[in-house]
Protein backbone atom coordinates (compact mmCIF):
# COMPACT_ATOMS: atom_id res chain seq x y z
CA UNK A 1 0.00 0.00 0.00
CA UNK A 2 2.77 2.49 1.16
CA UNK A 3 4.59 1.80 -1.86
CA UNK A 4 1.84 2.88 -4.24
CA UNK A 5 1.28 5.81 -2.79
CA UNK A 6 5.27 6.48 -3.20
CA UNK A 7 4.73 5.91 -6.74
CA UNK A 8 1.53 8.13 -7.07
CA UNK A 9 4.24 10.93 -5.20
CA UNK A 10 7.02 10.47 -7.43
CA UNK A 11 4.90 10.91 -10.52
CA UNK A 12 3.18 13.71 -9.21
CA UNK A 13 6.66 15.23 -8.88
CA UNK A 14 7.90 14.25 -12.32
CA UNK A 15 4.27 16.44 -13.40
CA UNK A 16 5.45 19.00 -11.16
CA UNK A 17 8.32 19.33 -12.87
CA UNK A 18 7.37 18.85 -16.27
CA UNK A 19 5.06 21.58 -15.79
CA UNK A 20 7.25 24.01 -14.71
CA UNK A 21 9.90 23.17 -17.68
CA UNK A 22 6.87 23.72 -20.14
CA UNK A 23 6.24 26.97 -18.56
CA UNK A 24 10.06 28.19 -18.73
CA UNK A 25 10.09 27.42 -22.13
CA UNK A 26 6.66 29.06 -23.25
CA UNK A 27 7.75 32.02 -21.49
CA UNK A 28 11.08 32.12 -23.41
CA UNK A 29 9.07 31.16 -26.58
CA UNK A 30 6.70 34.31 -25.99
CA UNK A 31 9.79 36.46 -25.42
CA UNK A 32 11.41 35.29 -28.56
CA UNK A 33 8.43 35.61 -30.08
CA UNK A 34 8.50 39.47 -29.80
CA UNK A 35 8.90 41.66 -33.45
CA UNK A 36 12.74 42.33 -32.91
CA UNK A 37 13.05 46.38 -32.46
CA UNK A 38 13.41 47.50 -36.45
CA UNK A 39 15.77 50.13 -37.02
CA UNK A 40 14.74 51.72 -40.55
CA UNK A 41 17.06 50.63 -43.04
CA UNK A 42 19.94 53.06 -43.59
CA UNK A 43 19.17 55.22 -46.70
CA UNK A 44 15.42 54.31 -47.65
CA UNK A 45 14.79 56.84 -49.15
CA UNK A 46 16.72 58.12 -51.97
CA UNK A 47 18.43 61.86 -50.81
CA UNK A 48 18.31 65.04 -52.08
CA UNK A 49 21.46 64.65 -53.73
CA UNK A 50 20.04 61.40 -55.53
CA UNK A 51 16.99 62.73 -56.69
CA UNK A 52 18.79 65.43 -58.27
CA UNK A 53 21.27 62.99 -60.22
CA UNK A 54 20.77 63.59 -63.76
CA UNK A 55 20.39 60.79 -66.57
CA UNK A 56 23.91 60.63 -68.20
CA UNK A 57 22.75 58.28 -71.08
CA UNK A 58 20.47 59.32 -73.59
CA UNK A 59 17.50 57.61 -74.42
CA UNK A 60 18.60 56.72 -78.02
CA UNK A 61 17.31 53.62 -79.47
CA UNK A 62 20.60 51.92 -78.37
CA UNK A 63 19.71 52.54 -74.93
CA UNK A 64 16.52 51.51 -75.34
CA UNK A 65 17.02 48.25 -76.71
CA UNK A 66 19.95 47.34 -73.94
CA UNK A 67 17.21 48.26 -71.09
CA UNK A 68 14.89 45.84 -72.66
CA UNK A 69 17.48 43.23 -72.77
CA UNK A 70 17.82 43.91 -68.91
CA UNK A 71 13.79 44.38 -67.95
CA UNK A 72 12.76 41.27 -69.98
CA UNK A 73 14.78 39.07 -67.77
CA UNK A 74 14.91 41.16 -63.97
CA UNK A 75 11.55 42.86 -64.72
CA UNK A 76 9.28 41.80 -66.59
CA UNK A 77 7.76 38.62 -63.91
CA UNK A 78 6.22 42.03 -61.80
CA UNK A 79 5.99 45.05 -64.05
CA UNK A 80 5.06 43.25 -67.22
CA UNK A 81 6.39 42.74 -70.47
CA UNK A 82 4.56 45.37 -71.88
CA UNK A 83 4.54 47.56 -68.34
CA UNK A 84 1.71 47.30 -67.08
CA UNK A 85 2.43 46.05 -63.50
CA UNK A 86 0.51 42.78 -64.85
CA UNK A 87 3.84 40.55 -64.69
CA UNK A 88 3.27 36.90 -63.47
CA UNK A 89 4.78 37.41 -60.07
CA UNK A 90 2.39 40.69 -59.31
CA UNK A 91 -0.47 39.11 -58.32
CA UNK A 92 1.24 38.73 -54.85
CA UNK A 93 1.80 42.12 -54.94
CA UNK A 94 -0.82 45.73 -54.73
CA UNK A 95 1.05 47.98 -55.72
CA UNK A 96 3.41 47.31 -58.43
CA UNK A 97 3.79 50.52 -60.68
CA UNK A 98 2.30 50.59 -64.11
CA UNK A 99 4.34 52.30 -66.33
CA UNK A 100 1.82 52.76 -68.96
CA UNK A 101 0.33 55.35 -67.23
CA UNK A 102 1.65 58.62 -67.44
CA UNK A 103 1.17 59.88 -63.97
CA UNK A 104 2.92 56.76 -62.33
CA UNK A 105 6.13 58.63 -62.71
CA UNK A 106 5.26 62.35 -63.26
CA UNK A 107 6.74 63.49 -59.83
CA UNK A 108 9.62 60.83 -60.25
CA UNK A 109 12.97 62.25 -61.42
CA UNK A 110 15.36 60.06 -63.35
CA UNK A 111 17.49 60.34 -60.05
CA UNK A 112 14.66 58.78 -57.89
CA UNK A 113 13.84 55.62 -60.49
CA UNK A 114 17.93 55.20 -60.53
CA UNK A 115 17.54 55.12 -56.63
CA UNK A 116 14.67 52.73 -56.80
CA UNK A 117 16.25 50.54 -58.88
CA UNK A 118 19.48 50.24 -57.54
CA UNK A 119 18.26 49.76 -54.27
CA UNK A 120 14.43 48.55 -54.16
CA UNK A 121 11.76 49.63 -52.82
CA UNK A 122 8.64 48.04 -50.60
CA UNK A 123 8.13 44.61 -52.54
CA UNK A 124 10.41 45.69 -54.88
CA UNK A 125 14.16 43.59 -54.35
CA UNK A 126 17.09 45.98 -55.26
CA UNK A 127 19.36 45.55 -58.38
CA UNK A 128 22.29 46.09 -55.80
CA UNK A 129 25.14 45.36 -57.55
CA UNK A 130 24.22 43.26 -60.18
CA UNK A 131 23.90 45.80 -62.66
CA UNK A 132 26.52 48.77 -64.01
CA UNK A 133 25.23 52.64 -63.45
CA UNK A 134 24.81 52.66 -67.28
CA UNK A 135 22.94 49.30 -67.39
CA UNK A 136 20.29 51.08 -64.83
CA UNK A 137 20.45 54.12 -66.42
CA UNK A 138 19.11 51.88 -69.74
CA UNK A 139 16.43 50.80 -67.64
CA UNK A 140 15.40 54.37 -66.61
CA UNK A 141 15.07 54.96 -69.94
CA UNK A 142 13.14 51.69 -71.18
CA UNK A 143 10.53 52.71 -67.99
CA UNK A 144 10.34 56.11 -69.28
CA UNK A 145 9.49 54.96 -72.83
CA UNK A 146 6.36 52.76 -71.84
CA UNK A 147 4.41 56.02 -70.69
CA UNK A 148 5.39 56.97 -74.42
CA UNK A 149 3.85 54.49 -76.43
C1 LIG B 1 9.30 41.39 -57.31
C2 LIG B 1 8.59 42.32 -58.14
C3 LIG B 1 9.38 43.43 -58.79
C4 LIG B 1 10.48 43.33 -59.59
C5 LIG B 1 11.26 42.07 -59.97
C6 LIG B 1 10.79 44.66 -60.03
N1 LIG B 1 9.90 45.55 -59.49
FE1 LIG B 1 9.87 47.54 -59.79
N2 LIG B 1 8.39 47.76 -58.48
C7 LIG B 1 7.76 46.72 -57.82
C8 LIG B 1 6.81 47.28 -56.88
C9 LIG B 1 5.92 46.49 -55.95
C10 LIG B 1 6.90 48.69 -57.01
C11 LIG B 1 6.16 49.73 -56.18
C12 LIG B 1 7.03 50.04 -54.99
C13 LIG B 1 6.40 51.04 -54.06
O1 LIG B 1 6.00 52.11 -54.51
O2 LIG B 1 6.36 50.74 -52.86
C14 LIG B 1 7.89 48.94 -58.02
C15 LIG B 1 8.24 50.22 -58.45
C16 LIG B 1 9.12 50.47 -59.48
C17 LIG B 1 9.40 51.79 -60.00
C18 LIG B 1 8.76 53.09 -59.53
C19 LIG B 1 9.66 53.68 -58.50
C20 LIG B 1 9.11 54.92 -57.87
O3 LIG B 1 9.93 55.68 -57.38
O4 LIG B 1 7.88 55.10 -57.84
C21 LIG B 1 10.32 51.63 -60.98
C22 LIG B 1 10.95 52.73 -61.84
C23 LIG B 1 10.61 50.22 -61.07
N3 LIG B 1 9.85 49.55 -60.15
C24 LIG B 1 11.51 49.67 -61.97
C25 LIG B 1 11.87 48.34 -61.97
C26 LIG B 1 12.91 47.79 -62.80
C27 LIG B 1 13.68 48.58 -63.83
C28 LIG B 1 13.01 46.47 -62.46
C29 LIG B 1 14.00 45.46 -63.01
C30 LIG B 1 15.37 45.78 -62.84
C31 LIG B 1 12.02 46.20 -61.44
N4 LIG B 1 11.35 47.35 -61.16
C32 LIG B 1 11.83 44.96 -60.87
C33 LIG B 1 7.98 45.38 -58.00
C34 LIG B 1 9.03 44.84 -58.72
Amino acid sequence: MKEKWEQREALKKTLLVLLALFFFVFVLWAQNDQPPAKAPAPEAKASPADSARVNPVKPTQESLNKGKKTYVIDCAMCHGDKGDGKGDMASDMKNVTDFTNPDALKNRTDGDLFYTIRHGKGDMPPEGDRAKDDEIWNLVNYVRAFAKK
